[in-house]
């Protein structure tokens, strides 16, 4: 039996104090349940509202890429300079110690290799259940607009996000560009706000010029790819510019671990996310810092 709680002296209601109503901090997800605003929460810094993600998923299309022929060596040594790490399950259980504590976003995508002429062809590899067991903050399915596998890439898109909403994790939609398609400012217009509109929470997509648009016209935070290695004086230019432009994030994977110095390069990068840092100022810290 509940004790009697007699004593009404000390108690303090604070009536006069209106009851917190903040905002959620993230574009977009403000209606989100609490479950996927806290695993949102291990993605985007609450602070900055943005994220350095670490992406080391190339293995699941190219096999041993350069720079990730080890992932046991190179990601557990850069996963302290990044907010999240974007990677397959075979990864994250075999190399990843799971005592690392800070944002996972896991592939749940398949499809064939890059020996294929077409990879547009996915299927969902992970369902939600796994997603859970490995404990992640969001599920990454790719889609393919404009190519042979947009339909079916939709519907994995459509199928993971019902799935996260029930469980409360969030879709990460990652905007492929099929060989037949150009990277135009017209087809990252379309491809966000459509997977933004088939309600993933977070975009991933690449920078493009009049980036702004893009960021405007979707209703979800964007992350941009890195895509094949840049000089890094470029890369980190490239992320302050989509920074400045309103990208919440990076979701970088060559650019970081292919470059001269991974480490230098993954903080420079989280200097411009989170600091402000510019291209300059980021590069000459990455100098700096090599
Ligand atoms: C492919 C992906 C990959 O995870 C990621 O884009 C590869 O990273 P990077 O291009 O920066 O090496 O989502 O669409």
């Amino acid at each position: 039996m509940a004790e009697k709680d007699n004593s009404s002296a000390g108690k303090d209601y604070q009536i006069n104090v209106p009851y917190s109503q903040e905002a959620f901090f993230l574009k977009g997800c403000n209606h989100l349940d609490w479950g996927m605003q806290s695993r949102l929460s291990q993605i985007f810094n609450p602070k900055t509202g943005r994220t350095v993600m670490l992406a080391f998923d190339h293995g699941y299309i190219m096999g041993p890429t350069t720079g990730l022929e080890r992932l046991d060596l190179v990601v557990p040594e850069l996963a302290e300079d990044v907010d999240c790490l974007m990677g397959t399950r075979g990864a994250l259980r075999n190399c990843i110690p799971p005592t690392y504590h800070k944002g996972i976003a896991l592939r749940c995508s398949a499809g064939s290799s890059v020996l294929d002429e077409d990879m547009s062809h996915e299927i969902i590899g992970v369902d939600v259940e796994d997603a859970i067991r490995l404990n992640a903050s969001c599920m990454a399915i790719q889609t393919f607009i404009g190519a042979p596998g947009e339909k079916s890439s939709i519907e994995n898109l459509c199928k993971t996000v019902d799935a996260g909403n029930r469980y409360g994790i969030a879709t990460l939609g990652v905007i492929a560009v099929g060989k037949q398609m150009e990277r135009t400012t017209k087809f990252f217009l379309l491809a966000t706000r459509m997977v933004a509109e088939f309600g993933a929470q977070i975009i991933k997509t690449y920078y493009c010029e009049d980036f702004e648009k893009v960021v405007a016209a979707c209703p979800a935070p964007i992350v941009i790819a890195g895509g094949k290695k840049l000089p890094e004086a470029d890369a980190l230019e490239m992320a302050y510019r989509a920074i400045s432009e309103g990208a919440a994030g990076v979701d970088m994977g060559r650019n970081i671990f292919q470059a001269e110095n991974p480490k230098a390069m993954a903080r420079a990068i989280h200097k411009v996310v989170h600091d402000g840092l510019d291209g300059k100022q980021s590069y000459e810290f990455y100098l700096a810092t090599k």
